[in-house]
């Protein structure tokens, strides 16, 4: 482990037993940036907060909520999809795989790709996770995975990629599940994807699961839910930055606003103030005016057709395995490997 920690000498190192351990990058380093960042998207006129910002702890148990209500189908619908591909995918592993998860996820996807390579001499699992929550959820799966054994990282996706990048010899299955690379704008998708396959060696394998078009209804429904958890989801963010960066937003002069752009194939979603306000932002040395009726961008979720995702793939130089679909034709989850 020594060599490991030399080489990473960003982050902290804990080990909670001989089966858990988490590198999370030194403190300051992650406020500082979070207050940077929150500087320039939301000092310009076109306002912006980067949806990564959601995932503090109440926006990860918000986000828990939303991927069980009965109007946000690409959950459940991914989960089902995965508990019938179980088998076909062992056919593509023909060695000894770490399970390296691009965001912690929910834990019933994580275990259902456990199962598939439970079967090995050793079980390890590599989750990538900018929120502490990663943590937690890693505790309860050592409870039922004997041989498992785990490496958090507390990091961005890209941190934790670098990370990965030489890490040994073992083979990878990475994974980037629940239409995460939806939430990210068209080129920084691009760049990403190409950061994933400069990170895998050849025979590396990447599984991601990427919600599909289909009628607006459906997904407009799924983004402004009747029970208002999406709209808690987007203005907690506005709490977080009120609680970490020393500003003082008023929730309530903000509500959610969530469409489908059409010919963009995204939903967007937006906070809109109700009146012409100014916040103080401390720690990122801002004043912010907004006028009633302004938008503050928080997130995009692109929807795919199939011919879009292969072509994608196959643009950054992955090799295609396989696409797995659910009846409706609703999510997809599509292997590729690295030759
Ligand atoms: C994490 N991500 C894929 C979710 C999505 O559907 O884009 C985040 C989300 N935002 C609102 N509801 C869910």
């Amino acid at each position: 482990m020594s060599n490991i920690v030399e080489k990473n000498q960003n982050y902290k190192k804990f080990v909670l037993d001989s089966r858990l351990k988490y590198f999370k990058p030194h403190a300051t380093e992650i406020q500082k940036s979070f207050a940077d960042e929150i500087f320039s998207s939301l000092g310009r006129n076109s306002k912006f907060i980067h949806p990564k910002f959601f995932y503090d702890k109440k926006g990860s148990e918000l986000f828990e909520k939303i991927c069980q209500l009965s109007e946000y189908y690409p959950t459940r619908t991914e989960i089902s999809i995965l508990n019938k591909l179980q088998i076909e995918l062992l056919s593509f592993l023909d060695d000894e795989y770490r399970l390296v998860e691009l965001g912690s996820g929910s834990s019933v996807k994580t275990r259902l790709l456990l199962d598939v390579l439970s079967n090995q001499k050793t079980l390890e699992y590599f989750p990538i996770d900018i929120s502490e929550i990663l943590a937690e959820s890693s505790e309860e799966l050592l409870k039922d995975y004997e041989k498992l054994t785990i490496t958090g990282i507390i990091d961005t996706y890209e941190g934790g990629l670098q990370f990965l990048k030489n890490y040994d010899q073992k083979k990878n299955l990475i994974i980037f599940l629940g239409s995460s690379f939806g939430n990210f704008a068209p080129v920084d998708g691009y760049k990403f994807l190409q950061k994933i396959h400069q990170t895998m060696k050849s025979g590396d394998m990447f599984l991601i699961g990427l919600d599909l078009v289909k009628e607006n209804s459906i997904l407009e429904s799924a983004y402004n839910d009747s029970l208002q958890i999406t709209s808690q989801f987007n203005l907690n963010v506005l709490s977080r930055i009120n609680d970490e960066l020393d500003a003082d937003f008023e929730l309530e002069n903000f509500v959610h606003h969530a469409i489908y752009n059409e010919k963009d194939q995204r939903i967007e979603m937006y906070l809109k103030s109700l009146c012409n306000q100014s916040v103080i932002i401390s720690k990122s040395n801002l004043i912010l005016t907004l006028k009633k009726d302004e938008l503050i961008h928080t997130e995009y979720s692109h929807k795919y057709r199939l011919s879009q995702i292969h072509d994608l793939l196959d643009d950054i130089g992955f090799e295609l395995k396989h696409t797995w679909l659910d009846e409706n034709k609703y999510f997809s989850l599509t292997l590729v490997s690295k030759n």
